[in-house]
């Protein structure tokens, strides 16, 4: 049978385990990798023999189907008796420091809770963010490159400034909360400066277009994710433009996966696992991952008062779900794991493998993310004063508007 073995960065493993075979898990494969059963008919295994680590690897070429039969197995499990001190505190329930936040119930709860799991975060991860945040997307580049020469435009939550110098012919200023970011913006030439997206430092009417991209969805409230929309129509100048994108609760529209799921593969890229945790057959061992999977538990959204869709429920001291990584989402509000690869903030990261195979696993932090549902970010787009839509679309896993000041 195959058994897929999963790392908290989202790669899994596939790994075969023959007949009459015993399994002994140690070391990370039993503390950091969460371990189970997809259920399915036939097994994808090598075909030539001889593979001693089991792992199935991706060369096609050396592929074939096994059924499966009845399968007997037994676990056996040493029985702790005193508190643990396994190398993993990360993801290690007793180790755990502090139980996560619970949904905000006032301004004041859901700052205090965007300072923890969203400022300091980036303020931390700056520089391995930076290195992961290279690409533009084409249709934001798209965006861009049809503005006219010599507009003004303001990059709200620019992050590493990707898009800062997209086009030459604008004059594009990037802000941002989190100071090592901007200071990597500057660096690389760009203007920048650090301000809150609920107050940006620029006259009303100043700017012929903005963008904010992936940075409304960590406000905790529909009030605050509203004033943040307000912000950026008071930017515009009339005729002026906005491009907002936001995370989707839908990954997987019109039956295709967004690439957020997509990338839920092995390392050689070969086999996916079913994105929904609930359909995979029983963990044999407990997933150590975070001990919750994000469940369907969320505050009300401006799509709920406004259309009673999103799923809305009372939750009051309900904690804010963990999500694990590469998967679809049960919760609109959630704390989504960020593994830290590198030494400090600011360096560019080390190779995430250490010496002779081991993986380090780094800090993890958590950013607070409300992922948006299908017509959320419209509807509330739509209560703004002086603003049309010209344009509302899901591009790979995000809700986009394209907003026009009258
Ligand atoms: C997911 S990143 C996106 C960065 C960039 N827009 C991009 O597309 O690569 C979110 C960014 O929003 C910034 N951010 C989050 N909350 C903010 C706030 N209240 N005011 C300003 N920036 C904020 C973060 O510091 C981070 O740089």
């Amino acid at each position: 049978i195959v058994m897929d073995f999963k790392h908290p960065d989202g790669v899994t493993v596939p790994v075969m385990l023959p007949r009459r075979s015993l399994l002994v898990m140690t070391g990370e494969s039993r503390y950091l990798w969460t371990h189970g059963i997809t259920p399915r008919k036939f097994d994808t295994v090598q075909a030539s023999k001889g593979h001693k680590s089991g792992i199935i690897t991706g060369d096609v070429g050396d592929l074939t189907l096994s059924k499966r039969g009845i399968r007997t197995s037994f676990t056996f499990r040493k029985v702790r008796q005193t508190p643990c001190d396994c190398s993993y505190p990360l993801v290690c329930d007793s180790q755990m420091k502090e139980p996560p936040p619970s949904f905000p119930e006032s301004d004041k709860e859901a700052s205090q809770l965007e300072q923890k799991y969203v400022h300091q975060v980036y303020e931390e991860i700056a520089g391995h963010f930076s290195s992961t945040r290279h690409t533009p997307w084409p249709h934001i580049v798209e965006f861009l490159k049809a503005l006219p020469s010599g507009s003004l435009v303001a990059d709200v939550g620019c992050g590493n400034g990707k898009y800062l110098g997209i086009n030459k012919e604008l004059y594009m200023v990037g802000c941002d909360r989190s100071q090592n970011l901007v200071d990597i913006c500057r660096e690389r030439q760009f203007q920048a400066f650090v301000c809150d997206a609920l107050a940006v430092p620029v006259r009303s009417g100043s700017c012929d277009a903005c963008i904010s991209i992936a940075v409304i969805h960590h406000f905790a409230t529909a009030e605050r994710r509203m004033a943040a929309l307000e912000e950026l129509a008071r930017l515009l100048r009339p005729g002026g433009k906005a491009l907002i994108y936001v995370w989707a609760m839908e990954q997987e529209y019109k039956k295709k996966k967004s690439k957020y799921l997509r990338e839920n593969r092995t390392s050689q890229g070969r086999q996916e696992i079913n994105s929904d945790p609930s359909a995979q057959e029983q963990f044999v061992e407990p997933v150590p991952d975070t001990g919750h999977q994000d469940s369907a538990c969320s505050v009300p959204s401006i799509n709920d008062f406004q259309k009673g869709r999103c799923n809305s429920k009372e939750v009051a001291n309900c904690k804010l779900p963990i999500h694990t990584n590469r998967t679809s989402f049960h919760s609109q509000d959630l704390l989504v794991p960020w593994h830290l690869k590198g030494n400090a903030s600011k360096e560019k990261p080390t190779e995430p493998f250490g010496p002779a195979g081991t993986h380090d696993p780094g800090p993890v932090f958590h950013r607070y993310y409300h992922v948006f549902c299908e017509g959320e970010l419209e509807a509330a787009c739509q209560t703004l004063n002086n603003v049309s839509i010209l344009q509302s679309y899901y591009d790979q896993g995000n809700w986009c508007v394209i907003l026009q000041k009258v």
